[in-house]
């Protein structure tokens, strides 16, 4: 038994005896049945992170709507889970994805969409579909969206040259141009543009990037100046939308984002413009209520490394592989006072970037042992592929407790 907690081990994910448990239940059990790989989400995890998100923007007087962004996790028990739970809408950015909220009971009122590089077929669905909001990401989806659909109401996706989030990989701005929103200096232009083809535009969207924690505050307070300014000269617009983005720490030196302060900020730069607020999280609500089960089958030493291959790979969670953010490696079981030794844990498909964590330490594994990776409910089966022709897992939506 370990009697000392890990960094990451909280209330509800945590050993207990020596068995890794989630939300209550000893997380080998799920292996039995079917096997692995299997993500195992847990429902009350993602109501919580969401009601911490509200009630920081609440207790600061913020009024506001939040709307999930169902790119990170479209599993359909979960979407229908946040549907009955009644307060969220979705942030959809496709055609695909607007079917999918609608499909599991969204109204569209309850739909937001912000896409990119967008589609006459794209348009087609957001025409069949009125009562969805649109933020337009370009002047040429402004100009395309007005000849069908003249009159409505629209949001114009800015991008305010900063950006913020684990890496650079997953900012959304910055010194290279981007291809997200609209930049300042033409964003006279989009208002001249929606105003010809008889858009009204009522809302400014930003999207900083993916992950930002407690030390991009200031980066966030620079963005919502900039925004500011844009409001003061059109006091028609009454809304911002300030995306998605919010990470989770990943590793024990990350500084854990304080919603207190993150909302204040948003209550100083808003409030008094009288501006209602949306945010988008996706990955705060999911990446920490999902765990990904893998069972350990090949334990090899190569060239001075010793390799723990596993029976999942960079297709169904792609985030280290491609971003290099870090999973936390997990065994399910884990004997008190075992000495730790240095390994790299490798999928099973034939590509060399297929490490799922390098050079971690664990207690010694064996083959056939199960871990659980943590901190990979988004952008994993929702960004799988079928490389290798390895696509399959399973998922599971963990709702019974209160
Ligand atoms: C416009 C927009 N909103 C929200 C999100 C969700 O971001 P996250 O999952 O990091 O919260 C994204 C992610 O790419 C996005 O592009």
């Amino acid at each position: 038994m370990v009697n000392d907690r890990l960094w990451w081990e909280r209330e509800d994910l945590c050993y207990r005896e020596g068995r890794l448990h989630f939300g209550g239940h000893d997380l080998a059990s799920f292996v039995t049945e079917e096997g692995t790989p299997k993500f195992v989400y847990r429902a009350a995890r993602v109501r919580d992170n969401l009601e911490r998100l509200r009630a920081a923007l609440a207790s600061q007087g913020v009024e506001h709507d939040a709307f999930y962004a169902i790119k990170a996790n479209r599993h359909e028990p979960l979407v229908a889970y946040l549907k009955l739970l009644g307060r969220c809408g979705i942030d959809a950015c496709s055609p695909g994805e607007i079917r999918h909220a609608r499909q599991a009971g969204f109204e569209e009122s309850e739909i937001s969409y912000t896409g990119t590089s967008v589609s006459e077929s794209d348009l087609d669905c957001l025409e069949r579909h009125p009562g969805v909001h649109i933020n337009c990401d370009s002047l040429s989806m402004i100009r395309r969206l007005g000849r069908r659909c003249p009159g409505r109401r629209i949001g114009i996706r800015v991008n305010t040259g900063l950006g913020a989030g684990y890496n650079d990989k997953l900012r959304y701005a910055g010194h290279k141009a981007t291809k997200f929103g609209i930049y300042r200096d033409r964003f006279e232009e989009a208002i001249a543009t929606a105003r010809e083809a008889d858009l009204r535009v009522e809302t400014l969207h930003f999207h900083v990037g993916s992950g930002y924690l407690g030390d991009a505050l200031d980066a966030l307070e620079q963005v919502l100046e900039r925004i500011g300014a844009l409001l003061d000269t059109h006091p028609e617009i009454r809304r911002l939308n300030i995306g998605g983005g919010i990470g989770v720490r990943l590793v024990e030196s990350d500084v854990a984002i304080d919603l207190d302060r993150w909302a204040a900020l948003i209550a100083r730069h808003m409030s008094r413009r009288g501006v209602r607020v949306q945010v988008e999280p996706g990955d705060y609500l999911i990446k920490d209520a999902g765990v990904l089960l893998v069972c350990v089958n090949t334990v090899e030493d190569k060239g001075g490394t010793r390799f723990v291959g596993v029976d999942a790979g960079f297709n169904i969670q792609n985030l280290a592989a491609h971003y290099q953010t870090p999973f936390i490696v997990a065994p399910l079981r884990r004997v008190g006072g075992a000495a730790l030794e240095r390994v790299t844990i490798a999928g099973n498909i034939n590509e060399a970037l297929d490490l799922l964590a390098e050079d971690v330490e664990l207690p010694a594994l064996a083959e056939g042992d199960l871990l659980a990776l943590l901190n990979v409910g988004g952008y994993g089966a929702a960004s799988s592929s079928n490389h290798c022709m390895r696509g399959e897992f399973r998922e599971y939506l963990l709702l019974d407790e209160g």
